[in-house]
């Protein structure tokens, strides 16, 4: 028997101990200005779960790590759920980048940070599986970073 036969058993033995749909990436979905390194979700971990649970009646506080590539000013929080591919704005109790959310402005070019950003998961909302799409822009309303997360509400 060759090694390259023997290769096919243990590839599919591999594959089966990791099942599908239990874990998920972070997407970048357009970031331009920086870069995110790490992202941190209250209760949420994307190596063991397909998506994160937004448990309603709860505040859910996400921490983004991340390197702007130039000067920026002002730091504005964007969050949407997209639903069946319609984005649907989540309205932020803090939008303000600058303020109260752990990072200090004007930003520093290759220096790293750590916003820190509460969600408020309201009781009205309804029980769906949503497409989380985060965005901090600058004043001109360009993507510093831009990421998904698969979420419940739950
Ligand atoms: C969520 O945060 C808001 C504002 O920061 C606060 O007023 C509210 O009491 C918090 N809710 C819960 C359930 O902790
Ligand atoms: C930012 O973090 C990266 C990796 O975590 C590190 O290599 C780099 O030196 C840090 N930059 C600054 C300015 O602290």
């Amino acid at each position: 028997m060759s090694f390259s036969m023997m290769r096919y058993p243990v590839i599919l033995f591999t594959a089966a101990l990791i099942p599908f749909g239990t874990c998920f990436k972070f997407i970048d979905c357009g970031s331009q200005l920086g870069q995110f390194t790490n992202i941190a979700v209250t209760n949420c971990d994307p190596t063991t779960s397909a998506y994160c649970k937004l448990k309603r009646g709860t505040n859910v506080t996400l921490t983004v790590k991340f390197t702007p590539n130039q000067d920026i000013t002002e730091v504005k929080a964007v969050v949407h759920g997209i639903l069946g591919g319609v984005p649907i704005p989540f309205n932020l109790p803090n939008p303000d980048g600058c303020k109260e959310s752990g990072i200090q402005c004007p930003l520093v070019k290759n220096e790293n940070y750590s916003y820190i950003s509460e969600l408020p998961v309201l009781n009205v909302y309804p029980k769906v599986k949503l497409q989380v799409k985060w965005e901090l822009q600058t004043e001109e309303k360009e993507d510093i970073v831009c990421f998904e997360l698969p979420a419940k509400i739950v």
